[in-house]
């Protein structure tokens, strides 16, 4: 993990650096800076920064590169771009390679501060969401982690949420997310409030199945004192804690029809009365629900009201399950693995790569419990594995018993894509442990590897770890 408070400013134009270093400055914060990017990556190793910003449009690389390369160094690391071209491509590409914002040029000295905040903000939470995992269960959980921008994908679904999300998030309407269970439901959910104007304010998770009735809507509406007994204190709810921010309503399918009829109200009147109380409050919160059931085939079948259904639906955002987005399978191991390695190892150089074999079995499972699944499946190989390398031993048994049972397709797309995968992951790691032994010196390492010199300057360039030593 970075120095808080220290920064490292990557633009191609000199005034724009100095800018943002005098604005930052003055925090103050600890501002390194380069107008070379390629010395970035460099400077990621020597200065090890809490945040780097940098412009998105560079001749000698680009900031996705700049983020890319960053991210791998330090997983944990937020990275804001810097553009002077805001369009939505723009901004999902960036959430796509993992950035924790993009602003606009040109920007305020408050927006600049804001945004540099707000990221070390993030990290000082998600090492305390680190701490509080397993305690956090219940009604509430803890607050938002880097992880909220960081929606893994490369397969034209998550190309199209992604799109939908940017889309959305900007305007106030309420949006109904489904999809099985470990899909990235809330992922989503704090990807559209991270993205929205209330950023800065609340985002509120409340699990609908977990609390009785009465206690679910006393959390959510709140009470006056002697509402019932026990009641010694008045209590704001969580619309009203929430207020300018956003609810997430998870599983709402698991509201009674007494709570349905009260959101209901809730929603249709914009405003809040507490259990047991005469005043209303207005009601200024986003509304996002959250459901792994079909919420259509339980209003047809009278068990979730048709009205509410279609107030929460304003839009909905379908999250495809894993299986049907292999694409996205490799591309989710290798990031989690390069997450739980930096964690398990604290040296965040040292990524392992999985191997053909393991590669396999990733892509051939099938992964009911979905995206959390496979992380918990990396999580285990990244504390397993004693090498540089995730076989198919680091795998848990489940997966391992399909070597016997389904025979190899070698024909299958699948597999072919599996296998490429496998081996450009493989062959990007013995590239990287090569060049460190020799210093970045490619001669020399072509020698060790027994290939020529033009061959290891194709496979840098191909990989993209030019300047990278
Ligand atoms: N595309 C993705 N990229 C990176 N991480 C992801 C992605 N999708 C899901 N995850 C991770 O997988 C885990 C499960 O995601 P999340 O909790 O959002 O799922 P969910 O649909 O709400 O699940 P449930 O229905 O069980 O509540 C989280 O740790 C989340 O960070
Ligand atoms: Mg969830």
């Amino acid at each position: 993990m970075g120095i808080a408070g220290k920064i490292l400013i990557v633009d191609d134009e000199r005034e724009a650096v100095e800018n943002c270093q005098r604005i930052l400055s003055r925090v103050p914060y600890d501002c390194v800076v380069t107008t070379d990017p390629r010395d970035a990556l460099e400077m990621m190793v020597r200065e090890r920064p809490g945040l780097v910003l940098t412009d998105l449009r560079m001749p000698k690389l680009d900031g996705i590169e700049v983020l890319t390369a960053a991210k791998r160094m330090d997983p944990t690391v937020p990275v804001v771009l810097l553009t002077a071209h805001a369009t939505v491509d723009t901004a999902v590409t960036a959430m796509r390679y993992g950035a924790f914002d993009y602003i606009t040029k040109p920007f305020t000295s408050e927006e600049l501060v804001h945004v540099a905040r707000r990221a070390f903000e993030s990290v000082a939470l998600s090492s305390d969401a680190c701490l509080l995992i397993g305690a956090s269960r219940g009604g509430l959980s803890a607050p938002s982690t880097t992880d909220v921008t960081r929606l893994v994908g490369n397969s034209a679904v998550i190309g199209h949420v992604l799109a939908l999300v940017s889309k959305v998030a900007p305007t106030d309407s309420n949006v109904l997310v489904d999809g099985e269970s470990g899909t990235g439901k809330e992922m989503v959910a704090r990807m559209i409030h991270e993205l929205s104007s209330r950023s800065d304010r609340p985002f509120i998770t409340v699990d609908c199945v977990s609390l009785p009735d009465s206690l679910l809507e006393t959390e959510l509406f709140g009470h006056e004192r002697g509402a019932f007994t026990g009641a010694h204190a008045a209590k704001a709810g969580l619309f009203e804690a929430a207020d300018g921010g956003t609810v997430f309503l998870d599983e709402v399918s698991g509201m009674t029809a007494n709570l349905q009829a009260r959101l209901l109200r809730v929603l249709q009147e914009r405003h809040v009365r507490r259990v047991g109380g005469t005043r209303f409050t207005p009601l200024n919160v986003r509304v996002i629900a959250a459901s792994n059931q079909d919420l259509e085939e339980l209003c047809r079948r009278g068990t979730f009201r048709e009205d509410l259904y279609y107030r929460l639906n304003v839009i909905s955002i379908t999250l495809p399950p894993l299986r049907v987005r292999g694409e996205d399978i490799l591309l989710l191991a290798n990031e989690f693995l390069t997450r739980f390695a930096s964690r398990v190892r604290c040296d965040a150089t040292m990524v392992p790569t999985i191997d053909p074999s393991a590669a396999d079995l990733l892509m051939r499972y099938s992964w009911p419990g979905n995206v959390r699944e496979l992380q918990n499946v990396m999580e285990r190989a990244a504390v397993l594995v004693d090498g540089t390398t995730v076989t198919s031993t680091h795998l848990p048994e489940r997966l391992r018993a399909l070597t016997e049972r389904d025979a190899l397709q070698p024909e299958s797309s699948l597999y072919k894509q599996a296998k490429q995968q496998a081996v450009e992951s493989f062959e990007r790691g013995f590239l990287v442990d090569l060049l460190k032994r020799h210093d970045g010196h490619m001669g020399r390492a072509a020698r060790e590897a027994g290939v020529d010199r033009k061959t290891i300057e194709r496979m840098v360039k191909r990989h993209g770890l030019r300047g990278s030593f």
